[in-house]
């Protein structure tokens, strides 16, 4: 059992619940009890928590929960990182290691808002791709029962640590070891896909194994940025819907278990020129959907932030082939670029239509994965649409 007694647990559910419900994420009964059921702490009893440390790195610092006083760092509406990928962790000190995050204990307001967003119904089939912790697979189950809850994972050590820890509160759903794009029990039809780690484009299993009127909910990665969408899958399974009204963003699905696999990138072309801009960082940072709408008119395009040798930060968009063109957050409205021309042209053309119609929010854009495997997006009310 876990080291912390549930009771102890039950005031910081409560309020934790309150806080859900109070941010429009919990908005129905069944949600609200399966969160008030669920104990967070059992699910992460430990943590990294970054920080900068006395040299200027940063770095994530491990955090235990196991004392009760401790127990309300575990029940707030934070994301918390579970699991360092060994390829690029390395320790600092005797807790704190460097490197990039595999796994984490996402949102629980990012979280509640998707399983709302998903229409769960009592009786629904439900596959999780990205078991994590198991926390999220613990709510399925609260709210279904665990014999309707799959949940698959890339890592198996991760998938042994979720078992057992769903045990100790007496859930036992399928957990499935593998590659959750493409690899999970045969002869099942789900009603909902809920993905808690992003891919490009839907994988062709999800939409074979969604029965019909089915839902998918998965974090689509489309470069720049991405977002989550809300698909159903009608009989000729075509994935149908568009981008939801809360936002939300996960870590890249990957096809092995601890590591990302790496880019490759053209070295950055020389230098060409510097000339004033209409589109500025603080304008890219601060519209979330403008860079949802940069994802679909840039493809190959990278957003980066760029730190200069004087310490100045600016916003950097890159291609493939080596072209780039970077604003600076401070000073003169400015773009400087190098490589082929145009792909500044394109932002600025985008930050006009953005605006010209009306700052459109990321829920405006619709998304179809065609049976045969093309896929678009669309701006809802104009029709205006970008091949994917
Ligand atoms: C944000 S975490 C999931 C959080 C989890 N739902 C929870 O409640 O703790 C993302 C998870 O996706 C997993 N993942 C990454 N690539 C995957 C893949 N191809 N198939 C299945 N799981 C994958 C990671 O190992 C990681 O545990």
């Amino acid at each position: 059992m876990s080291a912390t007694p549930h009771y102890a647990a039950r005031p910081h559910l409560a309020d934790l619940v309150e806080e859900l419900k109070a941010k429009g994420a919990i908005r129905s009964e069944p949600w609200a009890e399966a969160f008030a059921t669920v104990p967070r702490h059992v699910f992460v009893p430990r943590w990294y928590e970054q920080e900068t440390n006395d040299r200027g790195i940063t770095v994530w610092r491990l955090q235990h929960s196991i004392h009760e006083d401790r127990l309300p760092q575990v029940y707030r509406d934070t994301t918390l990182v579970t699991a360092l990928d060994p390829n690029t962790a390395e320790q600092v000190d005797t807790n704190a290691w460097t490197g990039f995050p595999t796994s984490s204990s996402t949102l629980p307001s990012l979280m509640a808002g998707m399983l709302e967003d998903l229409t769960i119904e009592d009786g629904h089939r439900v596959l999780e791709i990205g078991t994590g912790t198991g926390y999220n697979a613990a709510l399925l189950c609260a709210r279904l029962g665990d014999g309707l809850v799959h949940s698959i994972d890339i890592d198996r050590a991760l998938i042994a640590t979720a078992r057992e820890r769903l045990a100790q509160i007496n859930y036992r759903p399928q957990i499935i070891d593998g590659d959750g794009r493409d690899c999970f029990p045969t002869g099942i039809e789900y009603d909902r896909i809920i993905a808690t780690c992003s891919v490009p484009h839907i994988p062709p299993a999800w939409i074979d194994r969604t029965r019909p009127d089915g839902i998918i909910l998965t974090d689509l990665d489309l470069g720049i940025e991405g977002g989550l969408v809300r698909l159903s899958v009608d009989a000729d399974h075509r994935a149908f819907g568009h981008f939801t009204a809360s936002g939300g963003r996960f870590m890249p699905a990957r096809s092995e278990a601890t590591a990302y696999p790496r880019r490759d990138r053209a070295p950055l072309a020389p230098e060409t020129a510097t000339r004033a801009t209409t589109v500025t960082a603080a304008d890219i940072r601060s519209n979330y959907p403008f860079r949802l709408l940069l994802a679909l008119e840039l493809r190959d395009a990278e957003l980066v932030y760029h730190s200069a040798d004087d310490g100045t930060m600016s916003i950097q968009l890159q291609q493939p082939d080596g072209s780039w063109a970077r604003t600076p957050f401070v000073g003169d409205a400015t773009v400087t670029h190098g490589g082929l021309p145009g792909l500044w042209q394109k932002a600025e053309a985008a930050w006009a239509w953005w605006n010209e119609h009306g700052r459109p929010s990321q829920d405006r854009f619709g998304y179809a994965r065609e049976p045969w495997g093309t896929a678009r997006a669309w701006h809802i009310p104009t029709g205006r649409h970008w091949d994917l």
